[in-house]
């Protein structure tokens, strides 16, 4: 984004008055936001008295596109015409999302940016009946509505790659939502991917500590992160909408269900990586799969296509991409109508053996990478992903 700068935002500055043409309004009042939302959405989005930034507009255009057109199906701009590269990587990063949910999200996304101007609660433009919305969380969207409250990680540019603040965001995330009157957590990921992991920066910012001090840091982290999803007491869903990597992989065997669309994959390449298994997965990987599958993942660093992992029982059950958000969200939605109390009791007495299990697995499992973060063989590994990256 820095790259297109000023010129970029003067391009991009008056979203607002995009045209609406091909709107599709027979479909708009299907689920998400109505026809009228998003018109509201519209407007509120031209009353904005701040600029909301690069990065939120192109959001903003990507998501309009899609809720307007569907996938992006627009020719690729040249490597130098900038500003319609930019737009149209970021319409391109919607991949298949559905419109009824990408019109959902532009009105999500103007909502918290009129209620940051408004410096009250995010007012929220979106479909009713809104129980709640929360805002304030930079890498992430937060919502509930149906009850049912939704973490979106939201670095599509990075791959929703994880980074430290990310880290802290989704504790403070499962928290709230262990709080909030929501029946079932859904985790999903913005843009074409569902997650790629760790973000492997957070391995360059060393303290003054030095390396040593990195690792503490790191696992400590770490281990409060997994240990917020053992403890989590309300049905856990992923909804894996594309690529899925590391540490968004190995905590889905403590998720009730994974639903996962057709071209997501699953991997885990930690040996690959100079690492090893984190998120209980040297635990709940044999048990769901067996030792000699579960070894080819985490060991060998073999990604499974969705329909390999649901074979395997770590994907519950696979849907085609174009209606995975909508088929998988109507049964959510009747998942949620469930007697709360019941959903949690019930989460309770199938996981209560196993949970203090998980939590020493946890640990070892921390330890363990703490050693491998100080170590030779992982430092080469970074150091080659960003040389690479360099090279391009
Ligand atoms: N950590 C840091 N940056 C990451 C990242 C990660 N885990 N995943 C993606 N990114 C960044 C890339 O560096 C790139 O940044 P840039 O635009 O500033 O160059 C951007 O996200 C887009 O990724 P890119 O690599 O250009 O897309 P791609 O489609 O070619 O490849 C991945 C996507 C995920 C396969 C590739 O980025 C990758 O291998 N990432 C590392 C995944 C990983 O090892 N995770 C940790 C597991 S333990």
């Amino acid at each position: 984004m820095a790259i297109a700068g000023f010129r970029l935002t003067r391009c991009l500055g008056r979203l607002s008055g995009l045209p609406a043409q091909g709107f599709r309004r027979a479909n708009m009042s299907a689920m998400g936001a109505t026809v009228e939302q998003f018109e509201e959405a519209k407007s509120k989005l031209s009353s904005l008295k701040k600029d909301p930034g690069n990065d939120a507009k192109l959001r903003i255009y990507a998501l309009f596109k899609q809720a307007t057109r569907g996938p992006c199906d627009a020719p690729k701009p040249g490597m130098l015409d900038f500003v319609n590269k930019a737009k149209w990587d970021a319409w391109n990063s919607l991949g298949s999302l559905a419109q009824e949910e990408a019109r959902q999200r532009y009105c999500d996304l103007i909502g918290s940016l009129a209620a940051a101007e408004e410096g009250g609660s995010p007012a929220r433009v979106a479909a009713a009946p809104a129980t709640a919305t929360a805002g304030g969380y930079d890498c992430l969207l937060v919502d509930t509505r149906d009850n049912i409250t939704t973490v979106t990680f939201n670095r599509p540019a990075k791959k929703n790659a994880i980074t430290t603040r990310m880290y802290e965001e989704i504790i403070e995330a499962l928290g709230q939502a262990a709080r909030d009157p929501s029946v079932i957590t859904v985790f999903t990921g913005a843009g074409d991917y569902y997650c790629s992991g760790n973000d492997l920066s957070n391995f360059t910012k060393i303290p003054e500590g030095g390396v040593e001090q990195m690792a503490k840091d790191g696992g400590e982290l770490l281990r409060k992160y997994v240990k917020a999803f053992i403890d989590f007491p309300k049905p856990l869903v992923a909804l894996v909408n594309g690529p899925a990597v590391g540490i968004s992989v190995t905590v889905m065997g403590m998720f009730e269900l994974v639903y996962a669309s057709e071209s997501a994959t699953f991997h885990t390449p930690f040996t690959q990586l100079g690492q090893s298994p984190e998120g209980c997965s040297s635990y709940t990987f044999p048990r769901i799969m067996g030792y000699g599958k579960a070894n080819e993942m985490l060991l060998f660093n073999k990604k499974l296509t969705a329909a390999q992992a649901c074979e395997l029982g770590l994907v519950t059950r696979v849907f085609p991409d174009r209606s995975f958000h909508s088929e998988a969200r109507s049964l959510l939605e009747s998942y949620a109508k469930l007697p709360p109390d019941s959903l949690a009791l019930s989460k309770r007495l199938i996981r209560s053996g196993e949970k203090e299990h998980l939590h020493a697995v946890n640990d070892a499992e921390v330890e363990r990478l703490m050693e491998r973060w100080t170590s030779e063989e992982c430092f080469n590994a970074v150091m080659s992903f960003f040389q690479a990256k360099a090279k391009l």
